[in-house]
C-alpha cells in the first residue's frame, strides 16, 4: 500500500515449468510463478494499482474480468504489453464484494495464453459483507476453486481439439488451482468454495458426490439478496458461483461435475463433452471441527438495474461464425451507449452449438431465459451467462462508468475458441 493508500500489485507474465505429474516436467506460463497467478484482493472504494510485466517473449495483455473500470484499463485487445515492456493499469474499485478474475485477452490467442497457465484469482471485499457471518478464513474455511481442464502428450500439455468438437479443446481430466486428484483437509463446519470456470471451452455441472445440497450466496459479480439451497451448479468458461457446503467430522465428500444433457441437442452435448463427469475436489473433515455460525438468509442487495430503467434494447445473434452475422475487427465498434443509461439485450443462440456471452465492465441482471424466469443461480449479479443452442437470454445492465470515446470494451463467447475465432464485438461508451 502506497502512502496515498493505493493498493499495489506487481505481476510478471514469465514462462516455467511445473511437475503436475511426478517425473514430468510440464512447461507453462504463469504469473509470478510457473502456473496461475496470485490471488489478488482489494476492498471497495480502494484505489488499485498493478505494474505488469511481460517476460513471455511475445505480446500479451491482462484483463479484470467482472471489474467496473475505465475502458483504457480493462486489458483487452486495445492494451497490449509487448515483450519486455510494462503497463500499468490504476483504478478504483467501485462495486461490491466479488469472486473476479484475471487473464490474458490478445486478439486471436486468448485461447492459448489462458491454457498455458496465465489465470488468477481477483477477490473484492466491502464493508456490508465483511459484517456477514460468512465463511472467511482465505485458504481454511473460504477457498479459491480454479477449474481447469488439462490433458497431457507426454510431459507436455496436449492442447489439440478433437475434430467433432466445435467448441474447442476438451481435456481429459481436470485439475483445481494447478493440482491434480487435488484433495483439502477441513477443520470448519461450514466451507465456502469460490469456483471459477477458468477452463477455456469445457461447461461444468457442479454437485457432490453423495448428492448433498450446498447454498448458493453469490454469482459472477457478488453475493445474492438470498441464499439459495441446490444441489446441482452449472458454470460456462468464466463464469463464479460461490457456495457454501457443510461437513460432518470425520466425513469425506467429492465436488463432482455431472453428465448434463442441456446445451441444445444431443449430438452437441455429446460432442461438446455433456457426456463427461469429472471428480473435482475431494474435502476431507478433519475428527473434530470448528463450529461454524448459521448462514444469514440475506446477504446482499443487487446493485444491478431492473428492465423498467432500461431505455434502449439491442440485439446479439451468436453463431461461431460471429456475432450479428460479424467477426470481430479491432477497428471497427459495433454498438454506442450512452454512460449513466440501462439497456436490455437480447441474445439469441441461432444455431444448436453451445455458446455463452460476457460483456466487459458491466454486471448485469437475467430478465428471461427463452421468456420464463431464470432460474436460481441466474439470479444475481452477472457477467457471463451460459447460451445453449437456440436459447435466448435477455439481460439489463447500466453502463456507468467514465464516458470514452476512443477505447471501447468487448462483448463475446467467453469458450476462448470461438473468442478467437472472431464471436467478439466492440461497444463504446460515451
Ligand atoms: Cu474473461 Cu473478455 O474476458
Ligand atoms: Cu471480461
Ligand atoms: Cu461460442
Amino acid at each position: 500500500v502506497k502512502s496515498d493508500g493505493t493498493r499495489v500489485f506487481d505481476l510478471t507474465m514469465r514462462a516455467g515449468e511445473k511437475e503436475f505429474r511426478a517425473g514430468q516436467k510440464t512447461p507453462t506460463w504463469g504469473f509470478n510463478g510457473d502456473y496461475l497467478g496470485p490471488t489478488l484482493r482489494a476492498k471497495r472504494g480502494e484505489k488499485v494499482q498493478v505494474k505488469i510485466e511481460n517476460a513471455l517473449g511475445e505480446e500479451s495483455t491482462v484483463h479484470w474480468h467482472g471489474m467496473h473500470l475505465p475502458a483504457k484499463m480493462d486489458g483487452g485487445p486495445h492494451q497490449m504489453v509487448a515483450p519486455g515492456a510494462t503497463w500499468t493499469p490504476r483504478w478504483t474499485v467501485d462495486q461490491p464484494a466479488a469472486t473476479l478474475w484475471y487473464h490474458p485477452h490478445p486478439h486471436g490467442k486468448t485461447e492459448k495464453h489462458v491454457q498455458r497457465g496465465l489465470a488468477g484469482m481477483f477477490l473484492l471485499h466491502d464493508k456490508k459483507s465483511d459484517r456477514l457471518a460468512l465463511p472467511d478464513k482465505y485458504g481454511v474455511d473460504d477457498l479459491p476453486v480454479i477449474v481447469q481442464d488439462v490433458k497431457f502428450d507426454g510431459a507436455k500439455f496436449d492442447h489439440s481439439r478433437k475434430l467433432m468438437s466445435d467448441t474447442g479443446f476438451l481435456g481429459d481430466r481436470t485439475m483445481v488451482n494447478g493440482t491434480l486428484d487435488p484433495y483439502k483437509e477441513i477443520g470448519d463446519e461450514l466451507i465456502r468454495l469460490r469456483l471459477l470456470n477458468a477452463s477455456t471451452a469445457r461447461i461444468y455441472d457442479f454437485g457432490f458426490s453423495d448428492g448433498r445440497e450446498f447454498a448458493l450466496i453469490g454469482t459472477d459479480g457478488g453475493l445474492l439478496e438470498k441464499t439459495t439451497r441446490m444441489d446441482r451448479i452449472g458454470l460456462s468458461p468464466g463464469e463464479r458461483a460461490e457456495i457454501v457446503v457443510r461437513m460432518k467430522p470425520g466425513e469425506k465428500t467429492t465436488l463432482r461435475s455431472f453428465p448434463q444433457d442441456n446445451y441444445g441437442d444431443f449430438w452437441q452435448t455429446r460432442f461438446a463433452g455433456g457426456d463427461d463427469s469429472f471428480d473435482i475436489l475431494q474435502l476431507r473433515a478433519a475428527k473434530s471441527l470448528r463450529s461454524s455460525p448459521e448462514l444469514p438468509a440475506t446477504l446482499g442487495e443487487l446493485e444491478v438495474p431492473d428492465e423498467s430503467d432500461s431505455v434502449r434494447g439491442r440485439f446479439f445473434g451468436l453463431r461461431t461464425s460471429g456475432i450479428n452475422g460479424k467477426k470481430m475487427e479491432m477497428g471497427r465498434v459495433d454498438e454506442t451507449v450512452t454512460r449513466g443509461t440501462a439497456e436490455t439485450w437480447t441474445v439469441r443462440n441461432e444455431h444448436s452449438t453451445p455458446h455463452n456471452f460476457h460483456i466487459h465492465d458491466v454486471q448485469f441482471r437475467v430478465l428471461e431465459v427463452d421468456g420464463k424466469e431464470p432460474p436460481a443461480e441466474l439470479r444475481g449479479a452477472k457477467d457471463t451467462v451460459f447460451v445453449p443452442g437456440n436459447t435466448t437470454v435477455k439481460l439489463v445492465m447500466r453502463f456507468d462508468g467514465p464516458a470514452d470515446p476512443d477505447t471501447p470494451y468487448m462483448y463475446h463467447c467467453h469458450l476462448l475458441y470461438h473468442e478467437d475465432l472472431g464471436m467478439m464485438g466492440q461497444f463504446m461508451v460515451v
